[in-house]
């Protein structure tokens, strides 16, 4: 359902690319194409499933996905020459929806890399955005470090790529550095500036060095970006890239202040954040927001009686919406009586008060002792109570 008070917001995952390019991430083809899969299923609009010129396996990875998808929009990357484009889209081009994206880095530091003038690079985006728009109706352009090229410069190549054909402009933080407000006004400024830029789609690509990747890919959306680039768990190179399930659940629980949907089922985040986990070998942290072991665990006893009586108390979204059966009520030494009781009674026990007292003080005991009191430890106190009654 859309709400017509809202903008929608395209989300782009780069799981498969930029995700992948991280040290030690790689994915096979079986797994890559059950991931797209999955990215598929949960409405993610388009997939950048790899690098066709990168190699023969992720030129294959890639052509296959584009056969498979359903209904997201698959996208390869490419750089900024001919070669690279036709590559691409000799591999896009079996998807129903096919998009080519290809980029340059502007600023300064990375213009020295191919030693290109100022002009040369702006004629090499000419000509290849014209050649990828040749190829296909749906170009993607990105001046890789856009956050770090200089003002005049990042107007210019934007213009010319637009001129070229490109139809989403994507402008990348490539290297982590910006902050929420500048983001914003990146964005805000572009649009306002550049001739044609409101016949296009400004895209945000964040990357987490600083750990402001969610909300400057936030910020870019206030500031009018309607596409983010993003991955599962924010798998990417260094500290990762802006992760879909953060920027989707913000705009889902705070819709008051960030007025945008997506088309993600967000009940699907959690299952998908496993096996990309498991397929890259990247375990996610015990405390990471939304997929975390502990993102809906509790422990204290404040905020497991709390909980038990409204879970409004200490939770901002409900297990359910991310894929959850329920809230992990962990029981340790933080624990207090009413988690107890209540854990008791899940498990099958209803206790009389003196019960509950004994078993909690020996329960207290063994928490001083042991992490994480498990179901089996609590059942072995109340039948060991029982047995010396
Ligand atoms: O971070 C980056 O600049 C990229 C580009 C290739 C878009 O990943
Ligand atoms: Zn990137």
């Amino acid at each position: 359902m859309t709400d017509q008070t809202k903008d929608r917001v395209v989300i782009f995952d780069t799981t498969l690319r930029d995700g992948e390019q991280s040290p030690g991430a790689t994915m096979t083809h079986a797994e890559k194409l059950e991931i797209a899969g999955l990215l598929d299923e949960m409405g993610v609009d388009i997939i950048e499933a790899g690098f066709p010129i990168a190699s023969e396996g992720d030129f294959n990875a890639v052509s296959e996905i584009a056969k498979n998808a359903a209904n997201s929009v698959i996208c390869g990357l490419a750089r900024a020459n001919f070669k690279d484009i036709d590559r691409c889209w000799e591999a896009v081009q079996h998807a129903k929806r096919p998009r080519i994206h290809t980029f340059i880095g502007t600023s300064p530091l990375h213009r020295a890399i191919p030693n290109l003038t100022q002009d040369e690079m702006a004629d090499r985006i000419h000509e290849t955005v014209t050649h990828a728009r040749n190829l296909c109706d749906n170009v993607q352009w990105s001046p890789m470090d856009a956050t770090r090229t200089e003002w005049d410069y990042l107007c210019r190549t934007v213009e010319i790529a637009i001129k070229a054909g490109a139809t989403t402009i994507n402008i990348p933080d490539t290297v982590g550095y910006t902050a929420p407000v500048e983001s914003a006004n990146l964005i805000r400024r572009l649009i306002a500036t550049v001739p044609g830029a409101d016949e296009v789609v400004f895209a945000t690509h964040c990357h987490n060095d600083l750990g402001m990747a969610t909300a400057n890919s936030l910020a870019a959306v206030e500031g009018g970006a309607r596409q983010i680039e993003c991955t599962i768990n924010g798998l990417g190179e260094r500290a990762g890239n802006t992760a879909l399930e953060e920027v989707v659940m913000a705009m889902k629980v705070r819709g008051d202040i960030l007025p945008f949907y997506t088309g993600i089922d967000t009940t699907k985040i959690m299952n998908i954040s496993r096996r990309v986990a498991s397929v890259s070998g990247f375990p996610v942290q015990f405390n990471k927001a939304i997929v975390g072991k502990n993102a809906f665990a509790h422990e204290s006893g404040i905020h497991q009686d709390g909980m038990l009586k409204n879970a409004e108390t200490f939770e901002i979204m409900r297990p359910e919406d991310v894929g959850l059966t329920e809230t992990n009520i962990v029981m340790g030494k933080h624990s207090g009586r009413a988690a107890l009781r209540s854990k008791l009674k899940d498990l099958g026990y209803e206790l009389a008060d003196n019960q509950l007292n004994d078993v909690f003080v020996r329960f207290k005991e063994l928490a001083d002792r042991k992490k994480e009191v498990y179901d089996d430890d609590l059942i072995a106190l109340v039948t060991a109570g029982a047995d010396t009654d």
